[in-house]
């Protein structure tokens, strides 16, 4: 049964207050807040298990080497990946795009060859394949957005050509709240060529259970802050045969089977890609916070998050001059907009004074801001631990900033 209050109470944050206002934390595309249950796993580490991994025979270093393993098979079955040397721990969703372009671009992409990216991506979904492609005179290529920021995939056949190396999309957009049909999208690119395919999963995870299998995509990435795990861990899952051609991205302690003076044997994937002591308690709290989720479910998750976002548009909507960025009928608990010609930042500062968290700017979708002309929006994102009560504070406080600023 999803019982709020009880998952309220797991979250030791929601009880603190923001200029003397109970908080109301709408940010959960920027970060997810964290369980007690992920925070007692860092805390447990700390106390009792911090050792390094993969090096001691010591009875610490034994016991942390196997809960770390534990938790990449956590993670992989999470995403049902078909075993578990395919999970990568990285710094996050931005590190693990980074880390394909890097090695992808060196191995597979030549002069003249694709890329085939959206007008929809965040930042680090574009700056590393423009960066790549500059390098090997590649060509990038954006399938281009609607008003109500969806995908126009009837472009697909006419972008895609012999020379289309990877196709990288988001799987719901920061921004717009958008969820993209990726399965559909994977079905009809493997039917028009042979290039591999990037899902950048940051902001679906805390919403979906995907399955990496099923999708049949080359890589998926996302970040573990974003799923109520710590910062600083990310997970780039890729199918076994891109890791076991790519070169390493960064070397060094961890990544060997032997080194001598003359020349270096690199470890099997995953241990290839992880150079130097990884963010263990990172990897431990990520496999925490996704028990947690899974304990609550997805179906019950998702219908939570569309009756906070059913009530938020339709609230917002009865506000004059509102206009809400990201229409699409299939879309997350993400709602961007804007108040007649009022400045998103000034907007954000009135709701913080009521202790009210959104996010105002361009959310490092430059992009998406020129394609709608404006300087950013204002966005407010919910995580299944909000409630309509706070949407309710939320807009009295906007009404009153609307006022002040009108
Ligand atoms: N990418 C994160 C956001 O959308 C930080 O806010």
């Amino acid at each position: 049964m999803f019982d709020i209050n009880k998952i309220r109470s797991d979250f030791p944050i929601l009880n603190r207050t923001v200029n003397n206002k109970p908080l109301v934390y709408f940010d959960n595309g920027a970060t997810g807040q964290k369980p007690k249950q992920v925070i007692d796993a860092l805390v447990n580490y700390y106390s009792n298990q911090n050792s390094n991994i993969h090096r001691g025979v010591h009875t610490l270093s034994r016991e942390i080497t196997i809960a770390y393993e534990e938790a990449r098979q956590t993670i992989a079955s999470h995403i049902n990946a078909k075993q578990v040397s395919e999970i990568v721990f990285t710094k996050g969703t931005t590190e693990s795009i980074n880390l394909v372009t890097y090695c992808f671009g060196k191995i597979e992409l030549n002069e003249g060859d694709e890329i085939l990216i959206t007008e929809m991506e965040h930042h680090s979904n574009i700056i590393p394949w423009q960066i790549v492609c500059e390098e090997k005179k590649a060509v990038l290529k954006y399938i281009p957005i609607n008003e109500a920021g969806e995908l126009i995939l009837e472009k697909l056949p006419q972008l895609i050509t012999s020379k289309t190396k990877l196709v990288a999309f988001t799987h719901i957009s920061n921004t717009l709240g958008t969820i993209n049909p990726v399965k559909e999208m994977i079905v009809q690119i493997r039917s028009l060529c042979k290039a591999a395919v990037l899902i950048d999963g940051a902001q679906a995870v805390p919403h979906l259970k995907p399955d990496v299998q099923d999708l049949d995509c080359d890589f998926y990435v996302f970040s573990g802050h974003k799923l109520f795990g710590p910062t600083g861990v990310g997970i780039l899952y890729a199918k076994q045969h891109w890791l076991e051609k790519f070169p390493p991205y960064q070397t060094g302690g961890g990544t060997i089977k032997t080194v001598t003076l003359e020349k270096t044997e690199f470890a099997d994937p995953p241990l290839k890609f992880e150079a130097g002591t990884p963010h263990i308690e990172g990897g431990i709290g990520l496999a925490a916070a996704i028990s947690y989720v899974n304990a609550i479910g997805f179906e019950a998750i998702q219908k939570h998050e569309n009756t906070l976002l059913d009530y938020a548009t339709k609230k917002l909507l009865e506000i004059e001059d509102i206009r809400i960025y990201g229409t699409s009928k299939h879309k997350t608990s993400v709602l961007s907009f804007n108040v007649g010609n009022i400045h998103p930042f000034d907007v954000g500062s009135i709701l913080d004074k009521y202790g009210v968290a959104i996010r105002s700017g361009h959310h490092c979708t430059q992009p998406i801001c020129k394609f709608y002309n404006i300087p950013g929006t204002i966005r407010a994102s919910f995580a299944f631990y909000n409630t309509v009560e706070e949407i309710d504070v939320f807009i009295a406080a906007l009404k009153k900033a609307i006022r002040l600023l009108s």
